[in-house]
């Protein structure tokens, strides 16, 4: 597939009413993306919608089979079905897509890229880019740069997992039950399980025979992926909790070579897309109200593990909505 020669793009969103598909159009804009045409695209209930673009407010049209006639380059992000049923049509008609769902990621044919990391797996694409789990990226910013200095072996880790990964209805959800709270009405959960108002769910997506959930398998399986490193081991546990936006994940991580915190944090403050808030003396560490609706990831916390050989323990807040979905996205399209 021949990299792009224009100067700039027709451009389709699939999913653009949606929590990461809002947040495309912004970086779009932020990054100065050259757009000349942008299509936003989403369901029935959608169309007519006027949102705004780059430069002018955009309706939104409906998806459909021939939705992208006359698009260079397709952002997808409404779910698993909609990626495994439009994806092949819009490659059919032409576009390079960049997919934000979980369907094509462990696809031999299909590059799984973290520009910081892998960018140059860009160039073997046919067609279809995917884009990583939010919580992978969001770990992987702090643990590749340390895994390129002292050998990575295999990590133990919990996130912290904001609604927002979810999607705008468990935004809305989440908003709903506190004001419910506050009134004394009971919570009514529909998106979640249980409800997630003043509680925390050790459940992200559904679980595997073995159990663990499909979320907490991502990382294994996308970090060997991504990082080229197919004897990465990862343990997690993944858990809703009531944040709007930005994940954080406690990481045990085991290397190869002898590590101390004073070569960890050379390495970390140093490393793209990262920024390094480790001052415990002063309560300075990442937090998601920190993190959100920044570009960069935040990573503190930093100590030696006391439970392992080789070990460190660390903690790493990042926007998902940016660095695990939208900005990563609009990276990819940059690496193009
Ligand atoms: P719509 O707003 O019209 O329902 P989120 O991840 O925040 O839940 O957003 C999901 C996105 O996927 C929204 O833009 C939503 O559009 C879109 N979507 C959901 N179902 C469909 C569908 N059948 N066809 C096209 N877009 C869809």
């Amino acid at each position: 597939m021949p990299l792009f020669v224009r100067k700039s793009y027709r451009i389709a969103i699939v999913g653009a009413t949606g929590a990461v598909g809002a947040e495309l159009i912004d970086v779009l804009r932020r990054r100065a993306f050259p757009v000349k045409h942008l299509r936003l695209l989403a369901s029935a209930r959608s169309a007519g919608r006027s949102m705004p673009g780059p430069t002018e407010n955009v309706q939104v049209e409906e998806l459909k089979e021939d939705s992208f006639r006359d698009v260079d380059l397709a952002f997808f992000s409404a779910g698993g079905d909609i990626s495994r049923k439009f994806v092949p049509l819009a490659r059919e008609a032409g576009a390079v897509v960049i997919d934000n769902s979980s369907v094509f990621r462990m696809d031999p044919e299909v590059p799984l890229v973290l520009p910081e990391i892998n960018g140059t797996d860009v160039a073997w694409h046919r067609g279809v880019i995917a884009n990583p789990n939010c919580t992978t990226a969001v770990t992987l910013m702090a643990l590749h740069p340390l895994h390129l200095a002292f050998g990575l072996r295999r990590i133990f880790a919990s996130s912290y997992q904001a609604v927002s990964g979810t999607g705008a209805r468990a935004i809305a959800e989440l908003k709903q039950q506190v004001a419910a709270a506050s009134n004394g009405s009971p919570a009514v959960p529909e998106v979640y399980p249980h409800p997630i108002a003043f509680n925390v769910l050790p459940q992200v997506d559904s679980f595997l025979p073995d159990g663990y959930t499909k979320e907490e398998m991502k990382m294994q399986h996308e970090g060997r992926r991504i990082m080229h490193l197919p004897e990465f081991r990862a343990s997690v546990t993944c858990v809703r909790v009531p944040v709007f936006r930005a994940h954080s994940v406690a990481v045990s991580a085991e290397f190869e070579r002898p590590i101390s915190v004073d070569a960890a944090r050379e390495v970390l403050a140093k490393a793209p897309g990262l920024d390094l808030c480790d001052e415990p003396g002063r309560s300075v560490y990442p937090m998601p109200l920190q993190a959100a609706h920044k570009d960069n990831c935040q990573v503190g916390r930093i100590r030696l593990d006391c439970a392992m050989e080789n070990g460190l323990a660390f903690w790493v807040s990042g926007d998902q909505l940016l660095k695990g979905a939208a900005l990563n996205a609009v990276q990819i399209a940059e690496l193009l």
